[in-house]
């Protein structure tokens, strides 16, 4: 990592109210992400992946209330002390955002190519004319066959596929410094997920992007991610670069995720076996660790004590018995 991350997170927390109580689905998590890096966000489903980047860049949404705490500070900035519009600057040029659906975040009534061009216009001055010339390009850069054709069309017209394509042209259109892709293939058949994956780190990698990539798919985190950072029930509990995370795991978390990849070597075990047992209660908050009902290595320490995040050069881990280094 450099000296100046491109992002600094700081003990970022979002709770949401709820007749249940308060979930806390991010629960104090920190991090930071250097230029041109790409940096894994894994977990299973409900670990608080989505809230805690929609929280950074202010789209966490809720029917009743939510608290959003912590420090966010991108390219020196202190993105929770930037003026509204300020905030929609960066958003709108800086930082890029891919959704799991593209249905949803493309507009259904507006054609492809003005969806594209229409960030290039509000954020970088073109005007109407160069903005579709601009978008065209941009379809054509992600991989769209006849461009200028699909720039006319509308979302519906195209496959699953080709809608994500859209999504990133959309994404990367004002050139942004960091991409946010959360689970951006996990709608898509295994073959276009692989080349949507490919585009992404394509991209990221010709226009020196930093990528935020959240993925229940540790498989894919390892081939795409320089960096990994595991949640479980709103926090990190393990963050080191992949090598690390897949070489010595420290977390039981990690470990029992590794387990439960499938081998490609062993023909009889592509199923993903999942880890016994269930993610605890959100609203429902225990002193001790969150993932000690499910783990082997538990003692009465961990049901009464949270650990907290322990660094050991640049591998970061929150466990009691953390498995040995090296092991
Ligand atoms: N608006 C909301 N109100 C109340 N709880 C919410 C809200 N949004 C999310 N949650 C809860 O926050 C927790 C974290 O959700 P989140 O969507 O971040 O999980 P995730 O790790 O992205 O899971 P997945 O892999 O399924 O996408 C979940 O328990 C979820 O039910
Ligand atoms: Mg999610």
């Amino acid at each position: 990592m450099t000296n100046k991350p491109l992002l600094s997170v700081r003990d970022a927390r979002v709770g949401f109210t709820t007749v249940r109580g308060v979930v806390r689905a991010v629960d104090g998590v920190s991090f930071e992400l250097a230029e041109g890096r790409t940096l894994g966000i894994v977990g299973e489903s409900g670990s608080g992946k989505s809230v805690l980047v929609r929280s950074l860049i202010g789209l966490v949404s809720a029917t009743t209330g939510v608290e959003v705490e912590g420090q966010v500070v991108f390219e020196g900035r202190d993105l929770r002390k930037l003026s509204p519009a300020d905030f929609r600057r960066v958003l709108g040029s800086e930082i890029g955002i891919v959704f799991q659906d593209p249905m949803t975040s493309l507009n259904p009534v507006t054609k492809i190519g003005r969806q594209i061009g229409e960030g290039l216009r509000l954020n970088r001055g073109l005007d109407r004319a160069a903005a579709d010339r601009r978008a065209v390009e941009l379809l054509s850069e992600v991989g769209i066959p006849e461009p200028e054709r699909r720039a006319r069309q509308y979302p519906h017209e195209l496959s699953g596929g080709m809608r994500q394509r859209v999504a990133i042209a959309i994404a990367i259109a004002c050139a942004p410094k960091l991409l946010i892709a959360d689970e951006p293939t996990t709608a898509l058949d295994v073959t276009v997920q692989r080349q949507i994956l490919d585009l992404l780190q394509r991209e990221q990698r010709q226009r020196g992007m930093a990528m935020i990539l959240i993925t229940h798919d540790l498989g894919v985190a390892a081939s795409r991610a320089d960096d990994i950072m595991v949640m479980y029930a709103g926090r990190a509990v393990e963050a080191a670069s992949t090598r690390e995370i897949f070489r010595t795991p420290r977390m039981p978390y990690t470990e029992a995720l590794l387990r439960s990849l499938p081998r490609l070597s062993d023909r009889t075990h592509t199923r993903l076996t999942a880890i016994p047992g269930r993610p605890p209660d959100l609203a429902r908050r225990t002193g001790g660790c969150a993932f000690a009902p499910r783990c082997s290595y538990r003692t009465e320490r961990c049901d009464a004590e949270q650990p907290m995040l322990t660094r050991e050069g640049g591998h970061g881990f929150s466990c009691f018995h953390p498995l040995a280094n090296g092991a």
